[in-house]
């Protein structure tokens, strides 16, 4: 590929994973937001658990609708609104003048959230040459990342006055300006244009991410995938599709059941566990974590093409049960000092890494991928649907969890369902490194087994 194409493909994918920078810092910030809202309204906890909840609500509502509005408006179009919605969330919940507004506004900002996280992985997929593809899609998940972390340096920064929590939200506003004006620039995804019969503009679209040379091939391929008419809901339960929608659906709730967000929405609660006493040692070391999240995208991006979805998924996933065990141990012991606090550090550092180089980019990778065209819109926004479904349990049930189950107890459970996840993933998932979107189709027509994919692809 010519470099100019390459420059050109990156900015793209990086112009529409700004809706992962906006995902990432909406989902974030309440954890400093939080704390302010409750003292100015004087909240009781069931009002603070609606205003938290509320994103997680509206992602899984826009996340059901998203797949039926990309397919009939166009990924690009719904990326431009999604963009106008979080800007208008961000400055209504800057300025709510009460808790109802707040929890509205925040409502409109999960909704863009939940429509963003499916389109925005599904346009990179769609635009981008398939040797390329593993690490462009992960640039939304690399922006996910660093919009964490700066909603936690944002939190930090400005957690000072009573009224600074309208600054937080209303910060927001400036990726989403950015993120519309950009995709206002780009070209609808080819593969959709295709399906709408507008070949010229499809051809065009392609000509900017691949050399003409490759184009005609390229039609030929979308068009071949696309003789079957738009696909149902029901068409979505044929069994050539089910093992690609078992495989969506299970990645999602391994991504969350196994913890992920208790360590990224809770991480300063659990190092006040580990007896850090100070608040403020508790939120840097939260920062700690947010940042080696983003270091470690960085290596999962550079080895996704290279060493391929399952290599990763395995050392990952055996990192992550690791660690969830050694937190689970630590926290079993009478008292957690000296040595004991280093290991629970230690032990959450190693296992934010480990999900940063496997199922944090590779689940939201691999349910663009893994869809025949014709269904991808509905298929992957159920995915979505289940992946902020399962976050919501997950996010609700932690603190009556440790509760219940102890903290070491909820920490084992969690290293169970990794463990748990590890063999699905050898038993289902496909490695789908190197093949076109079409040629994967083409395999789940065969129904050959989704899982043969990789394997026959190395036989070769
Ligand atoms: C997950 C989020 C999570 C984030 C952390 C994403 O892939 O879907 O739930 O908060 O990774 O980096």
């Amino acid at each position: 590929m010519k470099k100019g194409s390459k420059v050109f493909v990156f900015m793209t994918a990086g112009i529409a994973a700004l809706a992962g920078l906006l995902f990432g810092y909406d989902t974030g910030v309440i954890s400093g937001a939080i704390l302010f809202i409750k003292d100015q309204f004087k909240l009781a906890s069931s009002a603070v658990e609606a205003v938290v909840s509320a994103v997680l609500i509206g992602a899984v509502i826009g996340a059901a609708f998203s797949g039926a509005i990309t397919d009939r408006f166009g990924r690009k179009k719904v990326l431009i609104v999604t963009a106008l919605l979080f800007a208008v969330g961000a400055i209504g919940a800057s300025l709510a003048a009460n808790v109802a507004m707040i929890v509205l506004f925040r409502l409109i900002i999960g909704v863009a959230i939940g429509v963003a996280s499916y389109t925005a992985p599904l346009y990179i997929s769609e635009i981008s040459p398939p040797q390329m593809r593993g690490a462009l899609v992960s640039l939304n998940q690399l922006m996910i990342t660093c919009g964490i972390v700066v909603s936690y340096l944002v939190d930090y920064a400005l957690s000072l006055g009573a009224n600074e929590w309208r600054w937080m939200f209303g910060l927001g506003a400036i990726p989403a300006v950015i993120l519309v004006t950009g995709m206002m620039a780009l070209s609808e995804s080819p593969r959709w244009l295709v399906g709408r019969n507008k070949t010229a503009e499809a051809r065009a679209a392609l000509a900017r991410v691949m050399p003409q040379s490759e184009i005609d091939k390229e039609m030929r391929s979308i068009q071949k995938s696309l003789t079957a008419k738009e696909g149902s809901w029901k068409e979505l339960l044929q069994p050539w599709i089910r093992p690609a929608l078992v495989v969506g659906i299970a990645l999602a709730f391994f991504q969350q059941a196994t913890g992920i967000n208790t360590i990224i929405y809770y991480a300063p609660t659990i190092f006040e566990f580990a007896g850090f006493g100070s608040h403020k040692v508790a939120i840097l070391a939260t920062v700690g974590v947010g940042i080696v999240n983003v270091l470690m995208t960085v290596v999962a991006i550079w080895f996704i093409d290279r060493l391929g979805r399952k290599p990763l998924l395995y050392i990952g996933m055996t990192g992550m049960a690791i660690s969830l065990a050694v937190i689970g141990i630590a926290f079993n012991m009478p008292s957690i000092t000296g040595a004991l606090k280093m290991v629970t550090v230690l032990g959450v550092v190693f296992y934010i890494a480990s999900f940063a180089i496997s199922l944090g980019p590779i689940f939201w990778l691999m349910i663009a991928e893994i869809y025949p065209l014709n269904v991808r819109g509905r298929a992957m926004s159920l995915a979505t649907v289940a992946n902020w479904g399962f976050n919501a349990v997950v996010a609700s049930t932690f603190l009556t969890l440790t509760e219940k189950l102890g903290k070491a107890g909820t920490f084992w459970f969690y290293a169970i369902v990794c463990a748990i996840g590890i063999a699905f993933c050898y038993l289902y998932v496909p490695e789908t490194k190197g093949h076109s979107l079409e040629e994967i189709e083409e395999h789940l027509r065969k129904n050959k087994g989704l899982r043969s994919l990789g394997l026959s692809k190395e036989a070769k």
